[in-house]
């Protein structure tokens, strides 16, 4: 097992790619606190629970699982995250930040100005704030790894796009900043494309009869984020990635 006694954070790991992820790590032994803010599933909201993925990690009979109810736009539900996973765990050695989204579609003149805050509050505040509070922790360990999911979108210029696709270009250049500064700390730090992924949110925001061809599942970013969850500065920082590039441009050496 290959992250075997190490404690990673997967933020929005309730669904989507960030159950992939976490279900990913924990095969692989690792500690994984799940985060989103869902505890009971809901018809009004989207599928899964935190507490349904922590009782799948738990199927693998593998790396534990505790649920952390938090909203990572909010520096209290933040703080107390990192204290829950050192009370649980002891430790912090891997942070994904990936909860993330993108339901406001409009253009600059017509989104409403409550809309752009919360998609900036959820895409990159929110990775500020988990970064800001997890870093203290990971760096007591002498070395640790922080994997920020971005999206394509960061370099795309589509109308209507703005607020999402400025959230996510801003991700890319934390991410980078963040690595020069934790180079010290030998904890890399690097901005992730997962690609196309069919989920729960991309299915809300495409629609049901929308053609999924060419589309990965959620299973599809975990051989990646095992791979940048085992990284250090001294191995591979300071990178914006593409999940469709894994094995080829970068990552394990065949
Ligand atoms: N799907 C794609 O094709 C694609 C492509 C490029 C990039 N991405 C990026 O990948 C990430 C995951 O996308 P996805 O498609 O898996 O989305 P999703 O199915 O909508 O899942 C989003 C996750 O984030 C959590 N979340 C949302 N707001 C939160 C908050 N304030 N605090 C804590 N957790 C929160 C949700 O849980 P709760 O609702 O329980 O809080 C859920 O677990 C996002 O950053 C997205 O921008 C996705």
């Amino acid at each position: 097992m290959l992250l075997q006694g190490k404690v990673a954070i997967v933020t929005g790991s309730s669904r989507g790619i960030g159950r992939g992820m976490a279900l990913a790590l924990a095969k692989e032994g690792a500690n994984v606190v799940v985060v989103g803010r869902t505890e009971t599933a809901d018809q009004s909201r989207l599928p899964g629970t935190i507490h349904h993925t922590v009782d799948e990690i738990k199927a693998l009979e593998a790396g534990k699982a505790i649920a952390v109810r938090c909203d990572v736009m909010k520096q209290e539900d933040v703080e107390a995250l990192m204290q829950k996973t050192v009370d649980a765990f002891g430790r912090i050695d891997i942070l994904v930040n990936n909860a993330g989204g993108s339901s406001s579609q409009a253009s600059i003149m017509d989104i409403p100005v409550y809309r752009w805050m919360n998609v900036m509050n959820l895409n990159i505040n929110g990775v500020f704030l988990c970064c800001k509070f997890a870093l203290p922790h990971i760096i007591k360990q002498g070395a640790g790894s922080i994997v920020n999911v971005s999206s394509g979108a960061a370099v795309s210029n589509n109308p209507r796009m703005a607020a999402y696709n400025t959230s996510k270009a801003a991700v890319e250049r934390l991410s980078l900043v963040l690595a020069e500064e934790m180079k010290p700390h030998n904890i890399s730090v690097v901005a992730y494309r997962p690609g196309r992924v069919k989920t729960e949110g991309a299915e809300y925001v495409f629609g049901k009869d929308f053609n999924w061809e060419g589309w990965g599942d959620i299973h599809a970013c975990g051989p990646s984020t095992v791979w940048l969850a085992q990284q250090t500065a001294n191995t591979f920082t300071a990178q914006i990635v593409d999940r469709d590039n894994f094995g080829k441009t970068w990552g394990p050496r065949t």
